[in-house]
């Protein structure tokens, strides 16, 4: 189901996978390559402060007594990523980190091929993979990245393969998936042609 109005359409969930639209230029950091263009991003962004408090709202309100969070972070807000969520009570279980297979070299020094998907849980109320599925996943993602800020396949793979019968939204989503509620910008726009 898409979610058009987040504070009125969303029920409770057992797991939040959120792709938050961290403020960040396309093409690279610019204070370490004064000269380029730090072109701006072909989506909206949120400043850190709103996007804690969009999740502070969401968590409150809108998931399951037991449940996990899934959230997707790059380098550069990592640190600020794991403070609010133990502001807001969340325990930090694991970085998954996705290797991109490839990426830019900003500084023309080290190609920067990682995001990181880091799992949160209240202390007591983590909701366990299903008996078969623990330990068949690691920290690691190996997909090479498509388009730009598209996450991959394999993560929903993994969710659904571990939580097949909890309750899911994507937050920040950009297409539909089956089984999923949904809730983002884009996501209308993009209905109808899920591709992943
Ligand atoms: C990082 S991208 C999500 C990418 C997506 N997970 C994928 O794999 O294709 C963040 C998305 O959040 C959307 N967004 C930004 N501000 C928003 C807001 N206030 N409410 C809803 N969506 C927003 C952006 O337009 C963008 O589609």
């Amino acid at each position: 189901m898409v979610i058009q109005d987040i504070s009125r359409g969303a029920g409770k969930y057992a797991i939040v996978y959120t792709d938050p639209p961290w403020e960040q230029a396309k093409g690279g950091k610019k204070a370490v390559r004064p000269n380029s263009s730090g072109k701006p991003l072909d989506y909206h962004t949120m400043p850190l402060a709103d996007i804690e408090e969009f999740h502070e709202r969401f968590l409150q309100e809108h998931t399951e007594e037991k449940h996990n969070v899934f959230m997707w972070c790059i380098d550069k807000y990592l640190p600020a990523a794991e403070a609010f969520m133990a502001r807001l009570g969340y325990k930090l279980h694991a970085r998954i980190i996705w290797d991109k297979l490839n990426g830019p070299a900003p500084a023309f020094t080290v190609r920067f091929q990682t995001e990181y998907l880091l799992w949160f849980y209240k202390p007591g109320k983590i909701v366990m993979p299903r008996k078969e599925r623990r330990g068949k996943y690691s920290t690691i993602i190996r997909e090479g990245s498509t388009i730009h800020s598209k996450k991959p396949r394999a993560a929903y793979e993994m969710l659904e393969d571990m939580f097949p019968d909890a309750s899911k939204i994507e937050l920040f989503a950009r297409n539909t998936r089956d089984g999923w509620d949904g809730f983002g910008d884009e996501l209308e726009v993009s209905n109808g042609t899920n591709t992943r």
